[in-house]
C-alpha cells in the first residue's frame, strides 16, 4: 500500500485526501481545528465507517490541542464531543471512535498525548482489521476459483468500501487484493453508485491502482448480470450491523441482495467488528439513516471536455429529489458476515460466535 487515507504531520496535525476531488485531481487537505475534522466528515472530503470514527478521533485530538493553546474553558472539549457526534448518524464507527475517545480521556491526566496515542491507536487497530478481513475472505474467492478451474472470479460491488473508506486495505477489497497477490483471476463489477458516485470515483480509483481488472456497471445492471452468470460473488461494506446482523450500507446495496437471492449468488457483507452495535437489533426499525441534500441527486459531478471540475443539473429546474442515504439489508439475505476474527451467520449467534460476552 503506498498512501493511507489519513496521515499525522510532523507538526502534529492530521492530513486527509478530498475525496470529493478523486478520481480527477488528489489533494490533500490539513486538518488543524476540531472544526476542519466536523466538516471534512459532514461535506464528505472523509467517507466510510472506519474513516469517519478515525477523522473523528484525530477531531477530539485537535480539539484537546486548541483548548490547551488558546487556554480554552473544558466545556469547549464537551462542544467538540456533540459537534462530532452530530456530524453523520449512520455510521456507527462515529460513535464508537468517539466514545473511545472520552474513555481514554476520562483515565488520562495529560489529555494531548493520550488523545495523541488513541487516535493513532484507532488508526493502526483499522489496518490490520482490514488485514485480518482478507485473511478470512480470500478462501472464498480461492474456492470459487478452484471450483472454475481458475477462470476469472466475477465480484459485484456496491459504493466504496475499500481504502479509501478505511485507511489501509479496506474491507471488501482486502480479500480482493490478497487473492490478485496469490495469483488468483479476479474481476470486479463496481456499481457507479449514485448519487455521489462513490463507485466510478472511487473505488474505480483504487482498483485502477492497484491494477485490478474492473468494469463500472450503472446502478440498475447488477440484477441484469446476475440473471445471466456473470457474477460469481457480491460483497458490500456496512455502515452499521445489528446484533441479529441486519446491515446498514450505502443506498441500492438491499436491491443487490435481493437480486443475489433471486440467483442464488453469495451475498457477503465484509466488516471491522467496530461497525456493530450491539445495542440494537432490528435494523429497518433502529438503524437511523441519513437524507442528504436533494441537489447531489439533482446534479451530477464530473470533468468536463475542458478538463475542469464541473456541476451539471440533471432534471428541470423546479423538480424535487429524495436523498436518502443508506438501506438496510435484512439478516436473511445475507449469505455470512466476513469478520477480522472469521466469517459468521448473519444472526445473533453467528456473531457472538466470534465475538463472545458481547
Ligand atoms: O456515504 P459513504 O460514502 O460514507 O458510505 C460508505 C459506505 O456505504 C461503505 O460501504 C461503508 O462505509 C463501508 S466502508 C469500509
Amino acid at each position: 500500500m503506498k498512501f493511507r487515507t489519513i496521515c499525522p504531520t510532523e507538526d502534529k496535525y492530521v492530513e486527509v485526501i478530498d475525496q470529493r476531488k478523486l478520481p480527477h485531481e488528489f489533494v490533500v487537505v490539513k486538518l488543524e481545528t476540531y472544526k476542519d475534522a466536523e466538516i471534512a466528515i459532514k461535506e464528505m472530503t472523509v467517507r466510510g465507517a472506519p474513516l469517519i470514527g478515525a477523522t473523528a478521533a484525530y477531531g477530539i485530538y485537535l480539539a484537546v490541542r486548541e483548548m490547551i493553546e488558546n487556554e480554552l474553558d473544558p466545556s469547549f472539549i464537551d462542544q467538540a464531543f456533540s459537534d462530532l457526534r452530530a456530524s453523520r448518524p449512520t455510521a456507527v464507527n462515529l460513535f464508537w471512535a468517539l466514545d473511545k475517545m472520552l474513555d481514554a480521556l476520562d483515565n488520562s491526566s495529560d489529555f494531548l498525548r493520550t488523545s495523541w496515542e488513541m487516535a493513532a491507536q484507532i488508526v493502526e487497530e483499522d489496518i490490520e482489521t482490514c488485514r485480518m478481513i482478507g485473511v478470512h475472505g480470500l478462501p472464498l474467492i480461492e474456492t470459487i476459483s478452484v471450483r472454475k478451474k481458475g477462470e476469472v472470479v466475477n465480484i459485484l460491488t456496491h459504493c466504496n468500501a475499500g481504502m479509501l473508506g478505511c485507511i489501509e486495505w479496506g474491507t471488501i477489497t482486502s480479500p480482493i487484493y490478497q487473492a490478485i497477490e496469490k495469483g488468483i483471476k479476479v474481476h470486479v463489477w463496481v456499481d457507479e453508485t449514485r448519487p455521489r458516485n462513490q463507485g466510478s470515483n472511487l473505488t474505480c480509483y483504487e482498483l485502477t491502482r492497484h491494477e485490478v481488472p474492473h468494469t463500472l456497471i450503472v446502478d440498475n445492471a447488477g440484477g441484469h448480470l446476475m440473471q445471466h452468470g456473470f457474477v460469481d460473488l457480491v460483497i458490500v461494506g456496512t455502515d452499521r450491523t445489528t446484533r441479529l446482523g441486519d446491515v446498514a450500507n450505502k443506498i441500492g446495496t438491499y436491491l443487490k441482495a435481493l437480486a443475489a437471492k433471486d440467483n442464488e449468488i453469495p451475498f457477503y457483507v465484509a466488516l471491522p467488528s467496530t461497525t456493530i452495535d450491539w445495542t440494537i437489533k432490528n435494523g429497518l426499525k433502529e438503524i437511523p439513516i441519513e437524507e442528504r441534500n436533494q441537489d447531489e441527486v439533482r446534479y451530477m459531478i464530473g470533468k468536463n471536455t475542458a478538463g475542469n471540475m464541473d456541476s451539471v443539473l440533471i432534471c428541470p429546474e423546479t423538480t424535487n429529489a429524495s436523498n436518502y442515504g443508506f438501506d438496510v439489508t435484512p439478516a436473511h439475505l445475507i449469505t455470512k458476515l466476513i469478520t477480522e476474527r472469521g466469517i459468521c451467520d448473519a444472526s445473533e449467534e453467528g456473531l457472538l460466535s466470534l465475538f463472545p460476552g458481547k
